[in-house]
């Protein structure tokens, strides 16, 4: 692991919970130095994509400048190098993860490959007529989509949780809709469009005494919490690279070791087999079964520096500190007149989503933007959401390690400056 020494100082290591230096973390990350519109740009964008810090832009200029060759296939010194770097950002994701073994970690595009995959691969085979799969009312598009696509196919029933005006899943609910034709859930950890934090580890041991496999779309949550897959008992765990401060185009899924072994190939290819012959086939063990083809292989090696990089700040840091922020911006944006949130769950993470009079979302995004500030504005790929809440769009202000008060007051006069146009 690379040391972080300018985060820590040396006599407070030890201490997990100590405030954050977003001073020196700012400096790690070279863009949020740079100016938008002619203003110092807030970036208030993270739950779609976090921004990158030195460490993973290094690993990766490393990469490609000293390392660079195909993995997995060479004897030649350059393909063993990369091989060793690739293959340790395996274990990098395993200790972020705690995962019993390195084995079942797969290296995939993102979240959204991991629950195609396991879609794919664990739940057509053992699904038919009459079968459900459960889902809530808050996931994003990718995790609706596949289990559509698949219960089309099998005729499978797509069953989903209710949320209530908080936009917390509803316990009695889910307790009513888990039954004996539930064959799998998937829920996402935290709500991308909420930020509402589900809890999986009370779902997962629901759906485990009946017997029901769980797979949790971590994609909203790995930034911001501490995950650990043997604690939480998920049979499958993904989550994207590129919101953990990492690049875009790779992200993880955990398995359980026991599942991968049972399951079919994603894809065919090279690398995913141990022999082929026109006579047939023999796959790859795990994980390399579910890689075909040439990897991401600076992507994987990025993403591994982006892992070590949160890890040794600390997950539990990193909550505390943004929930300061969050706290501090719910208060702040209370006071906008006009303003309403949608997501007030009691257990909440880094999403501040809110509509303000009848003014549209995207003006609001169009306006802060002229400040330098980025929000999101839309439906978030999850326009379930924005049905239950019966709104077209919201605008959503998403926080990350990097982000301070000083940038929600920002946010504050941003919104004041919204109001005077259209007051
Ligand atoms: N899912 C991403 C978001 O929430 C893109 O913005």
């Amino acid at each position: 692991m690379n040391q972080i020494t300018t985060l820590l100082e040396p006599d407070t290591q030890q201490d997990q919970l100590l405030p954050l230096d977003t001073e020196k973390i700012r400096q790690d990350f070279p863009i949020l130095q740079r100016r938008v519109r002619g203003k110092q740009l807030v970036y208030l964008d993270n739950a779609a994509s976090t921004q990158k810090c030195v460490q993973t832009i290094a690993a990766i200029r490393k990469a490609y400048e000293q390392e660079y060759a195909n993995v997995h296939r060479g004897v030649h010194t350059l393909s063993q190098i990369a091989t060793e770097a690739f293959e340790g950002a395996r274990k990098k994701a395993q200790y972020f993860l705690n995962a019993a073994s390195e084995k079942e970690i797969i290296f995939v595009r993102g979240a959204t490959e991991g629950i195609n995959l396991v879609a794919s691969s664990f739940v057509r085979p053992r699904v038919s007529e009459g079968d459900e799969i459960l889902i809530t009312h808050m996931e994003h598009h990718s995790n609706i989509v596949p289990w559509q696509m698949l219960c089309q196919e099998k005729g499978t029933k797509l069953v989903v949780v209710p949320i209530n005006d908080e936009g917390e899943m509803i316990a009695e609910d889910f307790d009513r809709l888990l039954g004996p034709n539930t064959k799998f859930v998937s829920v996402g950890h935290i709500s991308n469009a909420l930020g509402s934090i589900n809890p999986v580890k009370d779902i997962i041991r629901k759906c485990h005494s009946l017997g029901v496999p769980v797979m949790v779309d971590g994609a909203q949550a790995a930034p911001h919490l501490a995950v650990d897959v043997q604690d939480l008992d998920s049979d499958f765990y993904t989550f994207s690279g590129h919101k953990v401060y990492g690049p875009t185009g790779i992200g993880i899924l955990h398995g359980k070791a026991e599942h991968l072994e049972s399951m079919p190939p994603y894809q065919g290819g090279g690398d995913m087999i141990s022999s082929v012959s026109f006579s047939g086939t023999t796959y790859n063990e795990i994980p390399y079964k579910f890689e075909a083809g040439t990897p991401n292989i600076a992507g994987t090696i990025g993403l591994g520096a982006s892992l070590d990089y949160i890890s040794e700040i600390g997950l539990d840091r990193i909550a505390a500190h943004e929930k300061e922020v969050l706290d501090y911006g719910t208060e702040a944006l209370s006071q906008i007149p006009g303003l309403q949130f949608i997501g007030t769950a009691r257990e909440k993470a880094g999403v501040l989503s809110f509509i303000i009079k009848d003014i549209h979302p995207n003006d609001i995004g169009t306006i802060l933007d002229q400040e330098g500030i980025a929000i999101r504005t839309g439906q978030h790929c999850a326009e379930p959401v924005m049905d239950r809440f019966g709104v077209h769009s919201t605008a959503r202000a998403s926080l990350g390690l990097y982000n301070t008060k000083e940038e929600i007051d920002a946010l504050v006069r941003g919104l004041e400056t919204v109001l005077r146009i259209f007051a």
